[in-house]
């Protein structure tokens, strides 16, 4: 079969990642390597439906195998808020800070902060589509702790740890992140796919 794969991506820092986990069995092409500019829309309300529009408008449009990703932090106390919501949860406009202090206030007074991330990944290989899940299960914090990562990392403290992905360095946070799960098993099943 074709060592080609489109992830449907196009953040540098995710690609990196991924690639890392893949190694050299696939050659994993982003968005602009196919010179993909569309603004694929992600109009699901599942963190599956988003993934699987995003592999499946490559796969339909480019006839080629891919796969997209999905995430976000749902958080017990408010029914799995912010969810598939969890980038625009403040604004329309990917402010981190923002969606932190929102978050924050939400949970202003209530007991229970659990939360966890979550990764769906969508492959699609040959037309036949496959899915797979990560979580990472935890606690939101009462303040803002760590100056890496992104999104939620200040304030995403997981369970088994005294430290936010924030505090965290990248190695560490991928060796555990909702991310990694989902595409450690992605890359178990690209390695047992007859070749
Ligand atoms: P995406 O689908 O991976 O782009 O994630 C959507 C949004 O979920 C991000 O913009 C963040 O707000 C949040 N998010 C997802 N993964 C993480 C993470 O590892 N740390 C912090 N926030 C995250």
């Amino acid at each position: 079969m074709d060592k080609k794969l489109v992830f449907a991506t196009n953040n540098l820092h995710k690609l990196e990642e991924v690639r890392n986990i893949i190694g050299n069995s696939f050659e994993i092409l982003s968005l602009s390597d196919i010179n993909c500019n569309d603004d694929i829309p992600e109009t699901a309300d599942t963190f599956e439906g988003n993934a699987l529009i995003k592999a499946r408008h490559i796969y339909n449009k480019y006839g080629m195998n891919s796969f997209a990703d999905d995430s976000g932090l749902e958080v017990d106390a408010l029914d799995g808020a912010p969810g598939v919501h969890s980038a625009r949860y403040a604004t329309e406009g990917h402010d981190h800070e923002a969606n932190i202090n929102k978050l924050l206030g939400a949970l202003n007074g209530k007991e229970n902060r659990d939360a966890q991330f979550r990764t769906v990944a969508a492959l699609i290989i040959d037309g036949k589509e496959y899915i797979f899940d990560g979580i990472i299960k935890g606690s939101i914090t009462k303040e803002r702790a760590g100056k890496n990562g992104f999104g939620y990392d200040p304030v995403f403290m997981p369970k088994g740890y005294d430290k936010t992905f924030a505090q965290m360095t990248d190695k560490e946070k991928n060796s555990i992140s909702h991310r990694a799960i989902a595409m450690n098993k992605l890359n178990e099943f690209l390695k047992n796919l007859p070749e």
